[in-house]
């Protein structure tokens, strides 16, 4: 087995609405997450009629982060990935100057984990954006919704400067596509025409944080957030491959624009065909072409595409694939393919020559705790392990790669259905579905499996 590099980044990944709970302390306003009890796929509610939702206290992460974090440093992570909640810093969004207690939040985490030699990987917004902004501004619909977010980055990068030397900008910056409430605050039933133009605003503001942050922060490094929406052509028919180099474009443009810094040839006749016109100023242009450091991106499960209708129409599941005949799935319906990870990482690495980092990968599923109070977690192991030996083909095929943070290291709220049922974690948390449970945290099996993996840099895989 390939011997991980010793500076390799090895932990997991957090996201601060399923994680801190605390949801109006300190405060913090409302977040589109707070307003969506029921998943980023779900209905959005009025918090004023009283509702309550799991990801109200979540697993108390806001509280309990010092014990987590011991946890992490026991298994010996040297990264953790998390979030900083927009709407703690800034309740509104459109406010001059920052909530002092929000920032501090941030300021004891960030010292907690350097306790702990874990160096932290902050996404500016993951999954949410101060509510008030889709109500005043309609979210990223408003070119007014840049700055902003610009003055949110410049804000934070100032006052973490010395305690966070990586970043990302936004979380799967592709989930507009799919759930355009949570990626870009427009109602769920908006257009194409709405959903490109906001997410055009999102790709200059994410340029103008790359560029912040180079300014305030020289020596940290910024990097995108793709998810890793990769699927294979259903048959050797050049139309579906066709049909396939077309579905993942789709996401890729992102990467390309972000990454390469202009749109790339082949979105032109996309907008074209789809009667998409775009609002893009001069300046904008100027600001695409800063670019990222590094590439990272999420990967859970692929997929295919067909251009024969009888099977396209069979595309579902959260991200409208088509399914692989050839694969299993996870009780969610997600298909679960590591040699994809292995071909994902070449795909990326070979189209943009850029250090890549996988921020994201794991298997959710239900976890039983057994009467001895203990978690055998086997299907889980299997899962992460099979995909880190393909991890360590990619590092031998010449691949770049900053580092590995799983998906929730520690049970979480999930994003798309807001249960705990669905479950990623080393660390079980005794929380249910209606937000019953002690919070107590157990180490599962994987716990252990994980720090040998970790300790022996791959050699126990
Ligand atoms: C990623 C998101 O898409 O998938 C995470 O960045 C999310 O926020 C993860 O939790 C897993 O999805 P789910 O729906 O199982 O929580």
């Amino acid at each position: 087995m390939t011997l991980f590099p010793a500076d390799f980044l090895w932990g997991g990944a957090l996201a601060a609405n399923q994680v801190e709970g605390a949801y109006l302390a300190d405060g913090k306003g409302l977040s589109t997450s707070d307003v969506l009890p029921q998943g980023i796929f779900g209905p959005i509610t009025q918090r004023e009629a009283g509702d309550s939702c799991l990801k109200d206290q979540a697993i108390d992460f806001y509280h309990r982060y010092p014990e987590d974090i011991a946890l992490f440093a026991e298994m010996g992570f040297s990264c953790l990935r998390v979030s900083i909640a927009w709407s703690r810093i800034f309740p509104q969004g459109d406010e001059d100057a920052p909530n002092e207690a929000g920032l501090a939040f941030y300021d004891r985490l960030f010292d907690e984990m350097a306790k702990h030699g874990i160096r932290p990987l902050v996404t500016l917004s993951h999954y949410e954006m101060p509510y008030a902004l889709t109500q005043r501004y309609s979210g990223w619909a408003s070119r007014q919704t840049i700055g902003f977010f610009e003055h949110y980055a410049r804000t934070v990068f100032a006052r973490y400067r010395d305690k966070a030397k990586y970043w990302l900008t936004f979380n799967e910056i592709n989930m507009a596509l799919h759930a355009p409430f949570t990626g870009v605050g427009l109602p769920p039933d908006s257009g194409k025409q709405a959903i490109y133009q906001a997410i055009h605003h999102q790709l200059v503001a994410s340029a103008r944080a790359v560029k912040a942050c180079h300014e305030l922060v020289p020596d940290a490094r910024i990097g995108n957030m793709l998810l890793g929406d990769i699927v294979y052509p259903l048959s050797c028919r050049p139309e579906d491959l066709l049909a396939c180099q077309q579905r993942n474009r789709d996401w890729l443009f992102l990467g390309d624009v972000q990454a390469r810094g202009a749109y790339p040839a082949y979105m032109q006749r996309f907008f074209r065909e789809e009667g998409i016109e775009l609002d893009i100023h001069a300046s904008d242009l100027v600001d695409l072409r800063t670019t990222v450091d590094f590439i990272s991106f999420s990967y859970y499960m692929s997929g295919c595409a067909s251009a024969n209708p009888d099977f396209a129409q069979q595309a579902g599941g959260v991200l409208g694939m088509v399914p692989n005949p050839h694969l299993p799935s996870s009780d969610w319906g997600w298909q679960i393919d590591p040699q994809g990870l292995r071909y994902l990482l070449n795909l990326l690495y070979d189209r943009y020559q850029k250090p890549l980092f996988i921020v994201e990968n794991g298997l959710g599923a239900r976890d039983e705790v057994t009467p001895d109070g203990r978690i055998h977690d086997d299907y889980r192991i299997q899962y992460l392990n099979d995909h880190l030996i393909q991890v360590a083909e990619a590092l031998d095929d010449g691949v770049d790669l900053l580092g590995y943070t799983s998906w929730g290291p520690i049970d979480l709220v999930s994003a798309s259905k807001a249960e705990m049922s669905k479950r990623y974690g080393f660390i079980h948390v005794d929380l249910d579905d209606q937000g019953h449970g002690s919070l107590e945290r157990r180490r599962k099996d994987s716990f252990y499996w994980y720090r040998d993996v970790i300790r022996s840099r791959g050699q126990t895989l």
